[in-house]
């Protein structure tokens, strides 16, 4: 597995999903961040990774945190709730560098219903990890916290497809059972929905609000980081590795990142 040979990711954030879907967040650390190098490593040779075992999720989760770690970055971010759920607990054990893990945002939202209901909407994995019915647990008391799968999303959003007709019938088959049971708040519990969050506010009407945490872990990423030299004023640089077919991630990471961008392959993880 050799690590890339020029030097600029030494120092970079690593920062990885199983797909573009990341890319939401890492939109919100290069605003936070904008001096820092920047390193983004979509899966997507196995995305989307929410209908995997976990066994596949952790090992995926492992070869990419040892993949950045041999870069030489200097932390490692996990833009992928899926991947945090089930593996970020073994990807902690197995390096020293500091990893920051996206994960459902269900305690804001809990604290901001005021029906008193949420909906979670996220992969298989995520809604069916023992993290995710912990963080119900302790800070669900007394509200109703509906935990919903919505599988098809990755992909459309992997497609760049955000508002094609079959996009919008499966986030209404989704979306509609929660709204019928009363959610006025909707977790964007997967690091792919951001991208359909227009589609999912025209569907749903501003009266329910929806959360992204990606802002949250940007900044505790920034506190993360807040003990490490601080790079001199400059325009960070941000790269972009997919395992998987190259000119089809340039085409969406360029669309969903807003700018077009080099994507350099990654075949040997
Ligand atoms: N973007 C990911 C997440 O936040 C993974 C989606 C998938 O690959 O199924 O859960």
């Amino acid at each position: 597995m050799p690590a890339p040979s020029f030097p600029s990711l030494t120092h970079a954030i690593g920062v990885f999903d199983s797909g573009v879907g990341g890319l939401s967040l890492l939109k919100a650390i290069r605003e936070a961040l904008p001096n820092e190098d920047l390193v983004y490593v979509a899966d997507s040779a196995h995305a989307p990774y929410g209908d995997r075992g976990e066994d596949f999720i952790t090992q995926r989760t492992l070869v990419l945190g040892a993949w950045l770690a041999q870069a030489g970055v200097k932390a490692i971010t996990i833009a992928c709730n899926t991947a945090t759920v089930v593996a970020a607990k073994r990807l902690r054990e197995n390096t020293q560098l500091p990893v920051v893990a996206i994960e459902p945002a269900i305690k804001p939202a809990v604290a901001l219903t005021r029906s008193g209901v949420v909906g979670v909407l996220a992969t298989r994995q995520t809604v069916q990890s023992d993290n995710v019915a912990r963080l119900c647990e302790q800070h669900g008391a007394g509200k109703l916290i509906l935990l919903q799968a919505c599988p098809g999303w990755v992909e459309q959003v992997e497609a760049a497809d955000l508002h094609s007709p079959h996009t919008l019938a499966l986030l209404h088959t989704y979306i509609d059972p929660l709204l019928a049971q009363g959610a006025d708040t909707l977790v964007l519990g997967c690091t792919h929905y951001p991208f359909l969050r227009d589609a999912i506010q025209s569907m749903v009407g501003e009266s329910v609000v929806l959360i992204d945490p990606a802002q949250a872990v940007a900044r505790e990423l920034v506190r993360r980081l807040s003990d490490q030299t601080a790079q001199p004023p400059r325009v960070g640089h941000t790269y972009f590795f997919t395992t998987g077919d190259q000119a089809q991630a340039e085409t969406a990471i360029s669309q969903l990142w807003g700018a077009p961008v080099q994507v350099q392959p990654l075949k040997q993880v």
